[in-house]
């Protein structure tokens, strides 16, 4: 199969930690895994910053004649009073929209490597291994109306909207990916406040009857977020709307040691997305500092979902739990006596494991 594969490093530390995740699947290809083509294109503020828009035409058409792509970060303080149109968030949120894919997974998972680096005593997380399914289309970030009104002062509003068909889409996503996993869904809502909750309750409870060998429950989302805290195992695949998604993800992301560490796949309309759920992180940038790991496993997760290479996949993860284990470290997971590496080096360990996987695996095959 042949991969054509749309580059966008963006803002930031994007750029550092988007070479790593190419190097790596170069390192797939190389070793004879799978045809993959790359091309870069800019988005964000370094897009802002060269033709003036954050999503150029060019940019998406390259992504529309993509199999996937793979996006690094944007964003950046000096786009802080930027106008509306010109802001890097913009164009990802865009870039979303025109791509179409409504479910984006973001994998949180305590890694026994970096148990020091959580804020969570190691028995709270021990184990943790949670697959967000955030609704990624709808909800308050694109709901209409939304706008301004000036009326003696300024008051602003968004619409927080879901159709019955949104509901049940990004649903199905989430009890089909727990069949992968431990069978259990909850979902997230406010259905003690919110009509739209009410329905997404609703709802989910309607498509769980397709789906008798998945547990479901229903949690607030206030409750939830303490739950993360308190019992983080209970949880397996969490099934949420966009903006408690986009919260409870970063919440979530703790468990990994490091916001670094979690990758991300969109899924489900015409072109997969794959990014790193961390930021630009501008403090960093440019200093080789930045953890790629993010970046990498989002390119593991290409290989899973838009390839359909599994073992890939897996090998990837295993290389970065290897890395781990052999106390490779970027800053923000440094613990003492580690070996301290830069975003490349980092890299480096990674791919040069994968590779020896690799080889060793396909030459097996080819006796
Ligand atoms: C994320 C980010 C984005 C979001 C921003 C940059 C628009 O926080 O991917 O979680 O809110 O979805
Ligand atoms: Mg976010």
């Amino acid at each position: 199969m042949e991969l054509r594969i749309t580059v966008l490093p963006g803002d930031g530390v994007g750029p550092e930690v988007t070479r790593e995740a190419v190097k790596v699947l170069r390192t797939v290809r190389d070793c004879g895994g799978c045809d993959v083509q790359f091309r870069e294109a800019l988005i964000g503020g370094a897009a802002v910053r060269q033709t003036g828009s954050p999503l150029p035409p060019a940019t998406l058409d390259a992504c529309q004649s993509s199999s996937a792509v793979l996006l690094g970060a944007v964003g950046g303080p000096e786009f802080d009073n930027a106008p509306a149109h010109q802001r890097p968030e913009k164009g990802l949120l865009e870039l979303r929209q025109a791509l179409g894919g409504f479910a984006n997974l973001r994998p949180a998972r305590a890694w026994d490597a970096l148990a020091s680096c959580s804020p969570f005593r190691p028995e709270v997380i021990k184990d943790v291994d949670i697959l967000v399914v955030r609704e990624l289309l709808g909800g308050l970030y694109f709901g209409e109306p939304r706008g301004y009104l000036q009326n003696g002062h300024r008051s602003g509003y968004n619409t927080m909207r879901y159709s019955e068909p949104e509901i049940e889409r990004i649903a199905d996503v989430a009890f089909t990916a727990a069949r992968t996993r431990r069978r259990k869904v909850t979902s997230v809502d406010k259905a003690n406040v919110l009509e739209t909750s009410r329905l997404w309750r609703e709802v989910v409870t309607r498509v769980a009857a397709r789906y008798p060998d998945v547990a479901l429950d229903h949690v607030y989302v206030d409750a939830c977020a303490m739950y993360l805290c308190t019992n983080p195992r209970r949880f397996d695949v969490l099934l949420t709307e966009n903006l408690f998604g986009d919260i409870l993800s970063d919440q979530a992301s703790t468990f990994s040691g490091s916001l670094g560490m979690v990758p991300s796949a969109t899924i489900g309309g015409r072109i997969d997305l794959y990014e790193p759920v961390h930021g630009s992180a501008p403090d960093i940038a440019g200093q080789s500092k930045a953890n790629p790991l993010g970046a990498i496993l989002s390119a593991a997760m290409l290989l899973r979902h838009t390839a359909k290479l599994e073992r890939e996949a897996q090998q990837i993860e295993e290389a970065v739990e290897f890395a781990l284990r052999a106390g490779f470290r970027t800053a923000d997971i440094a613990q003492p006596g580690c070996t301290l590496v830069s975003t490349s080096a980092m890299g480096d360990v990674v791919e040069r494991r994968l590779a020896d996987k690799l080889q060793s695996q396909y030459a097996f095959h080819a006796v």
